[in-house]
């Protein structure tokens, strides 16, 4: 899949691997979408005094507590247990790019989000597309429609940025991220997680 933002695809063995440890990538993709909103209330936190990313990210909260809530009951369902959070290698490099100064950093959050949910984007269409390869229609449509919310959030983000920052700036630094995050994904080892 074409992305509008990210600088690189996703290795093509990733999703058979993704598949065979199905319960591994599902536990790890439960902590993401919690991660998601957990992320969302920071912003809200961090930033009272904008009212139009306070709405958006109460609503965005919500919307990724209700996507942690459909990967749960599905591993419930196939009766796996959640297990703790094993960390975000991924992540965590990503926030590692955060500038110190107020206004760039909250430039960065943003776009870092943006990336974030732009990369679940494409490995949602790649585990869609693996899952059908092997007759997991039912699956396979859960994550068409995670797939297209993921891509919502980060036009979201995007938008969110532009209209602070500018186009211009925004793009400008979006450009430079997707550039560090398409090394940092190159970096990491291919495993059964999302990212
Ligand atoms: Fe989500
Ligand atoms: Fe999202």
């Amino acid at each position: 899949m074409e992305s509008r933002i990210l600088k690189s695809f996703t290795d093509p063995t990733w999703a058979a691997q993704a598949v065979d440890a199905l319960d591994h990538t599902l536990c790890d993709h439960a902590h993401c979408e919690k991660k998601a909103s957990v992320s969302a209330i920071a912003l809200i936190n961090d930033y009272p005094d904008d009212t139009g990313l306070v709405r958006a990210m109460s609503k965005l909260a919500e919307e990724e507590m209700r996507h942690f809530r459909e990967v749960y009951d599905l591993l419930l369902e196939r009766g796996v247990r959640l297990g703790r959070d094993a960390g975000d290698p991924y992540a965590k490099a990503l926030f590692r790019l955060l500038r110190s100064h107020p206004k760039e950093r909250k430039l960065d959050r943003l776009l870092i989000a943006a990336l974030i949910e732009e990369r679940s984007c494409e490995r949602f269409a790649l585990l869609r597309e693996e899952l059908a390869s092997r007759g997991e229609e039912r699956l396979a449509a859960q994550f068409k429609r995670l797939q297209i919310s993921e891509a919502g959030h980060a036009t979201l983000f995007v938008r969110l940025a532009s209209e602070e920052f500018g186009p211009q700036p925004c793009q400008q630094r979006l450009e430079q991220l997707a550039e560090l995050e398409a090394q940092i994904v190159a970096g990491l080892p291919i495993e059964a997680r999302i990212h």
